[in-house]
């Protein structure tokens, strides 16, 4: 059996190319590598939080027990909400009130007040006339994307769009589906060109923000394609919803596309720090939504889960600080980084890529940064293309400036000495 593999990207890519089908053989590739990753550098996916997610906690390698405090840069809760008092006192207060879990799907009665009440509030938010809660992101993606288009239709999907919606996409009865490049909105409207009398519907997906490049979509230029060309517009918002906008509206509503945009969505485990996910649209594409299969088969979010959501709303709508000096700590640690020559690519979210290319060297240096104290996971195939591997710092709106001059400072040295930059 060939075990020189060095990332689990080539183990996937080889059982692929080789045609390695039968399943004992497959899991034993993979499991192998685990085995060799466990026993050598430290295998970076091995690894969970004793206390749970904030920016500064005990990271536990599960394979060898060992702990290590760290500063965390791999967690989506931008806000920090998921340690705010107010919102950890209604969950708790919701659980008191409602029970634990619903029980049920949405569809057989398992919504409660709360959960109609973070509907209403999210219509109102992102200015669609109403919204459905799904039970996860991905699952508002597989749901929403496999129902509205049919067989008669084309999708055109951004290239790094991600895996929910590409599951979505593969779930859906479409014709047709082919990506567009990367924010590339010419190449988009040739794709939308060259295809446009083919489909009875042709669908555009992007996000608002890409969770791996921590870039930001050309939204008005692509809404703009709509004056001559017919398409549906699906924008997932699970990077920017409760960020971007004075209250956390998102940005299709900051960069004033929201009537433009037919179907708006996003997780709700990012910056409002629970579960659960929301499809926007004019009322009849809900209507048909209720019918999709993790809508009417998947339980729904639990109180507390529904609870913290509402409470997160308020503290954004009360706090405008919040996302105010989340984005100036993300100018701050973008400046110190650029000044040190970091090359960031085309990112502005409070998402922050650092590229390395080489796979050992992403190893070394993901784990030299461990052992100084400062944790986040690599970003490998199949998350990205092979050779498009990168560190990633996601802000939190409690990382300290401290943390931040720490993690820059012990960043450069690593990789100069392993000559990145
Ligand atoms: C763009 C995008 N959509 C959907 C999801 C899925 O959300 P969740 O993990 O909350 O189910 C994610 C998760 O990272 C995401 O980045």
């Amino acid at each position: 059996m060939h075990d020189d593999f060095i990332s689990i990207g080539e183990v996937l890519t080889y059982l692929r190319e080789e045609n390695i089908t039968d399943l004992e053989n497959k899991a034993q590739y993979v499991h192998n590598f685990i085995e060799k990753e466990n026993k050598s550098i430290g295998n970076a996916y091995d690894r969970y939080l004793e206390n749970g997610p904030s920016t500064f906690m005990n990271v536990v390698t599960e394979h060898s027990g060992v702990k290590k405090e760290c500063i965390l840069w791999c967690v989506n809760h931008y806000l920090s909400l998921n340690r705010n008092s107010n919102v950890i006192e209604k969950a708790c207060n919701a659980m008191r009130q409602f029970g634990t879990g619903c029980g049920t799907s949405a569809s057989s009665c398992g919504m409660t007040s709360l959960h109609k009440n973070i509907e209403q509030k999210l219509a109102k938010m992102v200015e669609k006339e109403k919204a459905i809660l799904f039970p996860t992101g991905f699952t508002t993606n597989l749901g929403s994307i496999s129902y509205l288009v049919g067989n008669k239709d084309l999708i055109i999907f951004d290239r790094e769009c991600h895996s929910s919606i590409i599951n979505g996409i593969k779930l859906s009865k479409a014709k047709k589906w082919i990506s567009f490049k990367h924010n590339n909105v010419t190449d988009l409207e040739i794709k939308l060109q060259k295809f446009k009398d083919s489909f009875e519907n042709i669908f555009v997906i992007v996000e608002s923000a890409y969770s791996m490049s921590g870039d930001l979509s050309p939204l008005q230029e692509i809404t703009r394609l709509k004056k001559i060309h017919k398409f549906y517009l699906y924008v997932d918002e699970a990077h920017t919803f409760g960020i971007y906008g004075e209250k956390g509206q998102g940005y299709c509503y900051e960069q004033e596309v929201s009537d433009k945009v037919d179907f708006i969505i996003s997780t709700l485990s990012k910056a409002t720090a629970s579960i659960g996910g929301f499809f926007a649209a004019n009322e009849k594409y809900c209507s048909l939504l209720k019918w999709s299969d993790p809508y009417a088969f998947q339980a729904c979010l639990t109180p507390a889960d529904a609870a913290v959501i509402l409470a997160s709303l308020e503290e954004i709508e009360n706090n405008p600080l919040l996302i105010q000096e989340l984005h100036a700590k993300n100018s701050y640690m973008r400046d110190l980084l650029i000044s040190k020559e970091f090359n960031l690519g085309n990112s502005r979210s409070p998402i922050i890529p650092i590229f390395i290319e080489d796979h050992n060297k992403l190893r070394m240096v993901v784990n030299e940064l461990y052992l100084q104290g400062i944790y986040s996971t690599p970003i490998v195939f199949p998350g990205v293309k092979i050779n498009e591997g990168r560190i990633r710092f996601i802000l939190n709106y409690g990382h300290t400036k401290e943390q931040i001059d720490y993690t820059v400072e012990a960043l450069e040295k690593v990789c100069k000495k392993h000559q990145i930059i």
